[in-house]
């Protein structure tokens, strides 16, 4: 099993804090976005994959309505968090960590978590490094929701699972996110990317094939996208969009009903942020259905061109990028075994995904670590990443 060791080491802390072995648990992966930046909440196309890091959610029902939340990766030896059925609600202060499992938990419950009935005990931990942009959270809700429903006897789909974990971000942790983050960790497959189409909300999976490998680059600048910079890219987008279906003759909804070409026509009645805003997630569903018909020919060089344009699109239009993955992606293109570059994720920060020769990993980690000493003093954390099995019960 992947990760075997992290789970041995919950099921243990959780047999000893709780005295028996937990009813059921849990996996669910971080992700990589590779391609598709800021596009899902648009209804728009990503390429993305589940990770081979992960977060395990061990449970077991309680005797009483207390819920009991162990995070094992917090402060030297873990913290707890307790509360009644009664009392679930966004914590405001202190162990806001709570908000990711405790919001997925009122949600599976449609915002009524006193049918639960009983509360239950828990312990998660897992191995995404935080902060670095792998959606460690989401890795977090979909663990949590998918144990829930095991112990509370639940069946709902995929879909309905991402969007419990969705809402959780957005009503307890205050991040008004997309469904990426989510349906990845859920739909995720050894070996393949997954392309979601946002709209439908189908998702797809397609092989890469072994002589391409993904490597993760981590910045050491904090990415934080409940500071405000996410939303207001987002409503940026969505004022956009109410500008197109003014002055275009089609149904505009969001921006995955405008072309480039459109925008080039009608930007000017928007303002120059709305207008610097709304070009990048139209670019990058362009791009994803280039790069799908590309792969579908074999041509991984130039998926991963498009990967470069994408990250050129983030620093110009979007500005969600900053100087530590700029670095990167700068220091990247002059290796020839890098065959694409770019941010991953909300960006401000976290961690840059380099489409890689895997033969050629030492020297990559190499140039790429020289480049990134020299401008700031410290290392990046490179690691190859093997696209993974979505989250599951173990
Ligand atoms: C974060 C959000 C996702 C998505 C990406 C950007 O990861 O949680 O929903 O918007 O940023 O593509």
């Amino acid at each position: 099993m992947l990760n075997q060791n992290v789970y041995d080491e919950i099921v243990a802390k959780f047999e000893k804090l709780f005295g028996a072995k937990p009813t059921a648990v849990a996996y669910a992966p971080g992700r990589i976005e590779v391609l598709g930046n800021h596009t899902d909440y648009n209804e728009g196309f990503v390429f993305s994959a589940a990770i081979d890091k992960g977060t395990f959610f061990a449970v077991s029902p309680a005797d009483d309505d207390t819920v009991t939340l162990v995070a094992r990766d917090i402060g030297a030896d873990g913290e707890t968090f307790t509360c009644r059925l009664a009392d679930v609600k966004k914590v405001e202060s202190g162990a806001t960590w709570a908000n990711y499992p405790l919001g997925t938990f009122n949600w599976l419950f449609d915002g009524e978590p006193a049918k639960a009935g009983k509360g239950f005990k828990a312990v998660f931990g897992g191995n995404i490094p935080l902060g670095a942009g792998l959606s460690s959270s989401a890795a977090l809700e979909m663990s949590t929701v998918l144990a829930l429903s095991k112990i509370y006897g639940i069946e709902k789909d995929k879909v309905t699972l991402a969007k419990i974990g969705q809402k959780a971000e957005h009503t307890f942790a205050g991040c008004p996110c997309g469904l990426l983050d989510q349906a990845s960790s859920l739909f995720g497959k050894a070996g393949g990317l997954v392309k979601s189409d946002f709209r439908s909300c189908t998702f797809e999976n397609v092989n890469l094939g072994s002589s391409v490998a993904f490597m993760m680059v981590k910045s050491n600048a904090k990415h934080a996208l409940v500071d405000g910079a996410y939303a207001s890219r987002r409503q940026a987008c969505e004022d956009a969009a109410k500008h197109f279906a003014k002055v275009l003759r089609h149904p505009v909804t969001h921006l995955r009903d405008v072309s480039s070409a459109e925008w080039i026509l009608y930007r000017a009645g928007l303002d120059e942020t709305q207008a610097k805003r709304a070009i990048h997630p139209i670019g990058e569903d362009e791009r994803v259905l280039t790069g799908a018909a590309l792969l579908e020919k074999g041509d991984v060089k130039g998926f991963g061109a498009l990967m470069f344009d994408s990250h050129e699109s983030s620093r110009t239009w979007f500005e969600n990028s900053c100087a530590e993955l700029d670095t990167i992606v700068d220091s990247a293109k002059k290796i020839p075994e890098v065959y694409g570059a770019r941010l991953s994720g909300g960006g401000f920060g976290g961690s840059c995904c380099l489409l890689v020769d895997p033969k050629a990993a030492d020297k990559i980690v190499a140039a790429i670590t020289a480049d990134y000493k020299a401008a700031y003093g410290d290392e990046p954390t490179c690691a190859l990443i093997e696209p993974s099995e979505g989250a599951h019960l173990v």
